[in-house]
């Protein structure tokens, strides 16, 4: 079977929900603790084997390129001063040679077409996508867990989780048929429907193993859902012929794309630091603490 080698991360968003931080700012780039959001994601699918990054990318995005290049003025600087400690870290998320390309969708119409984007860098092979608005606290990575069931079910695999019924018109939505253990064998899904429509709670995630074979259906999609060209829609019709097994991970996911969610991802990975987290859980303790 063909090994996930590639992902496609589309950061071509405006990040409106967060204005006005992301006025001049990617949203990709802004910190939750102490590294930009994009970094996470990077980290969680290198943990997976991914070996090549497809970005796709908008104006006024070039930051998220120059992050993972060489800073000479910094990290010369960093070196004259004796500052290993700080290079190592830099160097730590520097990215192999090579390893990552940036292609631009020139017009924001929608998840589906950002993806269709990346189709002549991906190929006919399985890849892999990650929405990087979604940052997910898993181990082994919420990634590496969908591989694994890919190693054994092969077509395509997407990561889910279950929400309350009142949000399920903010996602897209499985159609389960039947499930062992976490693993969920699909029949259907449906872009962000209203609570009657929806055929179950399990919401898609934003980590996705997909065929190659979803360029094709992305080729013609219509527009759906918010006026806009869906992955959702894409994969609904590439499930006629092929097979979708959900996976419903383990670990805790945080949606950046809004304000508090981000708030809530910054508090969460600040926690979680390895030298920092007891007293970043200090901090919050003493925050909440009615005044
Ligand atoms: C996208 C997908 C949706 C998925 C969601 C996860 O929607 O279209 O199916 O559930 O990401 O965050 P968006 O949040 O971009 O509107």
């Amino acid at each position: 079977m063909t090994r996930v080698r590639k992902a496609v991360l589309p950061v071509a968003g405006f990040g409106t929900r967060v204005l006005p931080a992301t006025k001049t700012i990617p949203k990709e780039m802004l910190p939750v603790f102490d590294r930009p959001a994009i970094q996470y994601v990077v980290d969680e699918a290198l943990a997976a084997g991914i070996e090549h990054f497809v970005f796709v990318t908008g104006r006024n995005k070039g930051a998220i390129e120059d992050y993972f290049d060489t800073a000479y003025e910094l990290e010369a600087s960093l070196a004259a001063k004796g500052k290993g400690d700080l290079l190592e870290e830099l160097a730590s998320t520097k990215p192999s040679p090579g390893s990552m390309s940036f292609v631009r969708q020139q017009a924001p119409l929608g998840l589906g077409h950002a993806i269709w984007c990346a189709r002549d860098i991906i190929g006919n092979e399985p890849f892999a996508i990650l929405l990087p608005d979604v940052l997910v606290q898993a181990s082994p990575s919420c990634l590496a867990q969908m591989i694994d069931v890919f190693n054994e079910t092969g077509g395509n695999v997407i990561a889910v989780e279950q929400v309350p019924a009142d949000e399920v018109n903010k996602y897209g939505i499985i159609d389960p048929e039947s499930r062992d253990g976490n693993r969920i064998r699909m029949r259907g899904m449906i872009e962000k429907p209203s609570v009657n429509q929806a055929p179950s709670n399990l919401a898609i995630t934003g980590r996705y193993i997909l065929q190659g074979s979803v360029f094709e259906y992305l080729a013609d999609q219509g527009a759906g859902s918010g006026g806009e060209i869906q992955l959702t829609d894409a994969m609904a019709r590439q499930m006629g012929t092929e097979d979708f097994h959900a996976v419903e991970y383990d670990g805790q996911s945080y949606d950046c794309g809004s304000k508090l969610g981000y708030l809530r991802a910054s508090m969460a990975y600040a926690c979680a630091h390895p030298t920092l987290g007891i007293d970043a859980q200090n901090l919050i303790n003493g925050l909440a603490r009615p005044v």
